[in-house]
Order: structure tokens, then sequence, then C-alpha cells
């Protein structure tokens, strides 16, 4: 894909940038008993509410949401990516997909009642532009939620903290609750129907000697996942 057919300000995401088949199948690996989404509903349900998927990729996450959601809006910087989400949702007419970054969502003020960015932009320390933006188009009343790992625990956190050495899970705590976020920690899994599906998804999460390393060092298709949900309301 083309510098071009990227929007301005993403952060290089060659997991699914490069490996969108595989990026599915991760999806579809992770949290099979719906942790995520039961401890977001209790926060903030949002039946009847617009929500916003930032960085929503192929849009895996979209239907989810318009399955109850009156309005859904997917927002991705890779044109090709959000025309796989557009494709994905061509029959959900409650669903709309959008090319566009997290530091300037094209989206009207207080038009949102649930923001939601998984595994995406929203990493710490230099996500406050967007930040900004999820301030201005959440609207009174509504909720923000960001999912991202965890690595002082589980098996993919030993992974995580492994292959990035230097990453400082207490100054991502302390930037997300000076921000008024709050935390909660949860446990889910990656649950693959085979090993291969496994070693493809490693293969397009870290670097191959790692993976390789990794894997010689975990049995079966099961992994264990420490994520943290942050969340604020608005
Ligand atoms: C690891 S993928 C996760 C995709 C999706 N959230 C999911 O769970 O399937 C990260 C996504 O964030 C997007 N992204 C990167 N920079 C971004 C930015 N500045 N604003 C919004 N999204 C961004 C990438 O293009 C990519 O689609």
């Amino acid at each position: 894909m083309a510098v071009a057919d990227i929007a301005p300000g993403a952060v290089p995401s060659p997991n699914i940038w490069n490996s969108p088949q595989v990026y599915e199948i991760e999806n579809r690996a992770v949290d099979p008993e719906r942790a995520l989404e039961a401890a977001m509903r209790a926060l903030r349900p949002w039946a009847g509410g617009t929500v916003l998927d930032v960085g929503c990729g192929t849009g895996f996450h979209l239907p989810f949401f318009a399955r109850d959601a009156a309005r859904v809006v997917g927002v991705e910087p890779h044109a090709g990516l959000a025309a796989a989400a557009r494709r994905r949702v061509a029959d959900l007419p409650n669903v709309a997909v959008r090319v566009g970054a997290a530091q300037a969502l094209p989206l009207p003020d207080a038009s949102i009642d649930v923001a939601h960015a998984r595994w995406a932009y929203f990493f710490g320390p230099g996500c406050e532009p967007g930040l900004a933006e999820l301030d201005r188009v959440v609207r009174r009343g509504g909720a923000i939620f960001v999912i991202d790992n965890d690595a002082t625990r589980s098996t993919f956190g030993g992974w995580f903290r492994r292959w990035l050495p230097s990453y400082d899970p207490a100054a991502v705590e302390r930037f997300w609750t000076r921000r008024g976020f709050s935390r909660e920690p949860l446990t889910i899994r990656w649950s693959f129907a085979s090993r291969a599906d496994l070693a493809a998804v490693m293969d397009i999460e870290f670097p191959p000697e790692l993976a390789a390393t990794f894997l010689a060092e975990h049995d079966g298709v099961e992994v264990d996942y420490a994520v943290n949900l942050w969340w604020k309301y608005a």
C-alpha cells in the first residue's frame, strides 16, 4: 500500500498491515469468554447509542457493536484496511467506515456515546492528540475504552516484556491515571484451532527468532493473555 493511502499520524502496524488474514485468525482466537465485552458493557452499555471504533482495522469488531448500537462508526487510517472493513459491514445499514486517524477524527463534536480502541494507537505517552479528539467527540455521559497489553503478568505479558525490555508498564499506568482513566485488569486468552494458527500469529506479533523461541517453550494452542481495559466516563 502506498504511503499516500495511509492517513498522516498512523502508527505502523505491521501485524495487520502486512498480514490481515493472519490477524483475522488472531482476532478469532482472542477472548473466547468475551470478558472484555462483559467488562465494557457493565461500565457503559451501548444499546441504542452511537459507538466509535478507532483504529478498526478490517472491522472485525464492528458487527459485534452493530448488534445493539443504533449506529457504529469505524475509523481507520489505512485505506486498504478501511476498504476491507467496509466490505465486512456491507449488509449492515447502521455501520459506516471512514478513513482517518485518531489525531483528527472525521466526526462532529459530542456525537459518540462509546469510543473503543483495541490495540490501536492509544499505547500511552504520545497519544495525547488522540485523547483530545476523543474528549471532543464523546458526549457527556459517554465512555472511552482503550484495550492494551498488561506486560506485568501472564504468558503473553512475559513474551511482550522479553521482546521490548524497555517497555515501562509503570510509566504507562501513570500516563493513563493522570488523564483520569481507571484500569480494569483482565486475564483473557488466545484459543487457537491448531498449533499452525498459533505459529502463524506468533510470526506476525514477534520477530521470527523470538517467535520460534517462545513457541518452543510453550505447548498447546492456548495462551493466557493479560490486558488492561483503560476506561473513563466523558
Ligand atoms: C493491531 S491493529 C488492531 C485493529 C483492530 N482494532 C482490531 O482489534 O482488529 C492496529 C490498528 O490501529 C490502526 N492505527 C494506527 N495508527 C492509528 C492512528 N493514528 N489512529 C487510528 N488508528 C490507527 C492501524 O492502522 C491498525 O489497523
